[in-house]
């Protein structure tokens, strides 16, 4: 279905390095994720190899490819090409097969077949101003069943507006020194000038409104960084 005029162009605002081969090669080094934590909390809250996943913003697939062997079906989202590439190259290396790479976004991906069990978004939302935010947010709720599980994690500031430029220069601070060690000062500062990082206290209410129950919520100490568990109530 054709998006209405009026709609963003979500390419156009996932952050140039996310669609460059080159950044994207590297990236994987740079993130330094590991997501043993994660899967495992993904396993205890229930997904199984009936279940139906999908992983929003999914970027080299790093959520994907550790959480496919646990469920029936992945379906990785993501407007980058060159991100997606990476994460086929690496699925297929792995010899694994239940993943489907659909290049979309969070108000164009259409999903298709059963309803998801689970969605999961790391380090993605904030590509989207909040109005946008919670016109996906309702979208996500549309492709879970009820009961299905929402794993999001995203900069979000957990803090009140005076506090920002104490705050950020503390996060700030904290980074990387070289860019061979991760994300540094300059690339943080772009992303909170140029991206849509918004407060965790406006966030929640989208949730809520999106039928969502916030079952757990944790801030990390520099507040500016949460994850959510949430459950479609409704
Ligand atoms: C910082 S990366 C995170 C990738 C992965 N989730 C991870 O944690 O490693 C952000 C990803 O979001 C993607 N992205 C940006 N805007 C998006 C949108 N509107 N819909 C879906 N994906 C988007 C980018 O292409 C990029 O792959």
């Amino acid at each position: 279905m054709e998006a209405p005029q009026w709609f963003p162009d979500e390419l156009a605002r996932a952050g140039d390095e996310h669609l460059d081969p080159e950044y994207v090669r590297d990236y994987d080094r740079k993130a330094g994720t590991d997501l043993t934590g994660e899967v495992a909390l993904l396993h205890d809250l229930g997904l199984n190899e009936t279940h139906i996943l999908v992983d929003l913003g999914a970027g080299t697939g790093t959520l994907a490819l550790a959480a496919a062997p646990l469920c029936r079906r992945l379906v990785a989202v993501d407007v980058s090409a060159p991100m997606l590439a990476l994460l086929e190259e690496k699925a297929e290396r792995l010899g694994i097969e239940n993943i489907e790479c659909v290049q979309g976004g969070f108000l164009s991906y259409e999903h298709r077949g059963e309803p998801a069990d689970f969605v999961y978004s790391k380090n993605a939302l904030h590509h989207l101003p909040d109005f946008w935010k919670a016109l996906a947010l309702e979208r996500i709720s549309s492709i879970l069943r009820q009961g299905g599980v929402l794993r999001i994690h995203d900069p979000l500031f957990s803090f009140d507006p005076p506090e920002a430029e104490r705050i950020i220069e503390a996060w700030l601070a904290s980074v990387a020194e070289q860019p061979e060690h991760g994300w540094t000062r300059p690339d943080i500062e772009k992303d909170i000038r140029e991206e849509f990082i918004t407060f965790s206290w406006l966030l929640e209410p989208m949730l809520e409104r999106a039928s969502f129950e916030i079952r757990d919520a944790r801030h990390e100490a520099r507040r500016a960084y949460s994850a959510y568990t949430c459950i479609k109530v409704r």
